[in-house]
């Protein structure tokens, strides 16, 4: 298995994670902002049958406000607006695919790439928002917090990922 950035040769058209909103996106959107530098999409395949897309993800930059950040963590920052971020703004396995822990994997992937992006850049930690209360139980099982105000966004403070 290997994470690739998403390019022409994958069929993008084949891929089903059941929720038509992130089917679109990966079909339609997801070449085109790589392509501009918006967002990076990565997708999982095996090698033996790389066209064929497993799951994939999406990371972007951002800026968060202050009172983004839950409150146990807002102390060691200055109270300052557009402080830096990354976002995981897609995340999705197959609906063929699915509890093979891939899941995990692609997450672990996003993870990883954000960890690198905080070590040369710097940045507070990697938000994500969950689509339901069953996406939002899968992002707490790795360490993810609830912002304050907005139970559905979720927050892994960048010292947790860099002990990892
Ligand atoms: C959420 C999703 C990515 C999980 O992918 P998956 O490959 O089936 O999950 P994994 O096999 O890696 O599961 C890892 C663990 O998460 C748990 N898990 C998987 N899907 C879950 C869900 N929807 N809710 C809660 N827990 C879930 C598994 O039970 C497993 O737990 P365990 O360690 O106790 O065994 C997948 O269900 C999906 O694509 N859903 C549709 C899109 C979506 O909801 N994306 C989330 C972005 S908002």
């Amino acid at each position: 298995m290997q994470v690739v950035l998403l390019t022409h040769d994958h069929d993008r058209t084949g891929f089903d994670c059941g929720v038509l909103e992130l089917n679109r996106f990966l079909k339609a959107t997801a070449r085109q902002h790589n392509d501009k530098g918006i967002s990076r999409t990565f997708v999982l395949i095996d090698e033996q049958n790389p066209k064929v897309i497993l799951g994939f993800f999406t990371l972007t930059i951002c800026e968060v406000d202050i009172k983004a950040v839950p409150v146990a963590y807002v102390k060691k920052y200055p109270p300052q607006h557009g402080l830096p971020a990354v976002r995981l703004t897609r995340l999705a396995v197959s609906v063929k695919e699915r509890g093979k822990r891939y899941g995990e994997a692609l997450l672990g992937e996003a993870v990883h790439r954000t960890a690198t992006i905080a070590e040369q850049a710097g940045l507070l930690g990697l938000f994500v928002d969950a689509k339901d209360d069953a996406a939002k139980r899968f992002y707490e099982k790795y360490g993810f917090v609830s912002t304050d105000g907005r139970p559905q966004r979720l927050f892994l403070p960048v010292e947790t990922f860099l002990q990892l």
